[in-house]
């Protein structure tokens, strides 16, 4: 039985104070319920605050692979693990480039330049730092209209994998997230975002079928949390613009129970 998982994802949202009293006013109306893991990842700022209130789960947005050196402006793992961040967001598809929305030049679009082969990098040190990796994947509108959902995804999963032991992949969680779903308020039909989280699954190792959660995420809301998680092979969701007021998160987190 896999024990259900929702972790807000704030992006670039949020002043100091207002991330404290959200995270304070979540855990006044979540809890601990055993049923159902959740947190939020706040912008790195804001980190060592929140894992202080040592309340709800916190998860960074990204993270580099290297353990120190120098690497100007980036984040290590161990970094993470030391300050007692639980989850690392890898590969989400505003780092690599692909946005439901676009809100930026597209001549800057190089700027953010996640691939493949970087998202198997960070996944394999946050594997060897015990960080609870969140690995996103997920197709643009054009790339489903083409009807090559699938193929992407599972290319996106074989390179995120790659080199790694199914002992070593056990903490592993991915996320579903359509970029055409992606703060668009256009959120998949349920069963066809089941039917892609269990082709995600068929790409997994057979020994961790059974046991890897796999979350949607994209336009996820109080109103439609409940359909999605109560899918078969939708383990939870990765929330973007409804994590941000507690009261609407609280509402998603308890949609999973
Ligand atoms: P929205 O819930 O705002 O669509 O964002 C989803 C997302 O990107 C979470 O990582």
């Amino acid at each position: 039985m896999r024990k259900k998982i929702v972790i807000g994802n704030w992006k670039m949202n949020k002043m100091r104070s207002d991330a404290i009293e959200t995270v304070k006013e979540l855990y006044a109306a979540v809890g601990d319920p055993s049923e159902v893991e959740y947190g939020v990842c706040p912008p790195f700022l804001y980190l060592s605050e929140l894992v202080r209130e040592n309340t709800v789960g916190i998860g960074a947005q990204d993270v580099f692979w290297k353990d120190s050196g120098a690497f100007t402006g980036f984040t290590s793992p161990a970094m993470l693990k030391d300050l007692g961040v639980k989850y690392a967001i890898i590969g989400h598809s505003e780092r690599r480039g692909r946005f439901g929305k676009l809100e930026v030049p597209e001549s800057t679009i190089g700027s953010f330049a996640e691939t493949d082969e970087t998202v198997n990098l960070k996944l394999k040190a946050c594997l060897a730092h015990g960080l609870i990796p969140i690995v996103c994947v997920g197709e643009t509108l054009a790339e489903r209209e083409a009807g090559k959902t699938d193929s992407v995804i599972g290319g996106q999963i074989s390179g995120a994998l790659a080199g790694l032991s199914d002992a070593e992949l056990d903490t592993l969680v991915i996320a579903y997230e359509p970029v055409w779903a992606i703060g668009t308020g256009k959120v998949c039909d349920a069963a066809e975002a089941n039917r892609v989280c269990a082709m995600i699954r068929s790409c997994l190792p057979a020994s961790l079928r059974g046991s890897i959660r796999i979350q949607y995420g994209g336009s996820v809301n109080p109103a439609n949390a409940r359909e999605l998680f109560s899918q078969s092979d939708i383990d939870g969701g990765l929330v973007g613009g409804a994590s941000l007021k507690a009261s609407d998160f609280a509402e998603v987190v308890r949609a999973a129970i």
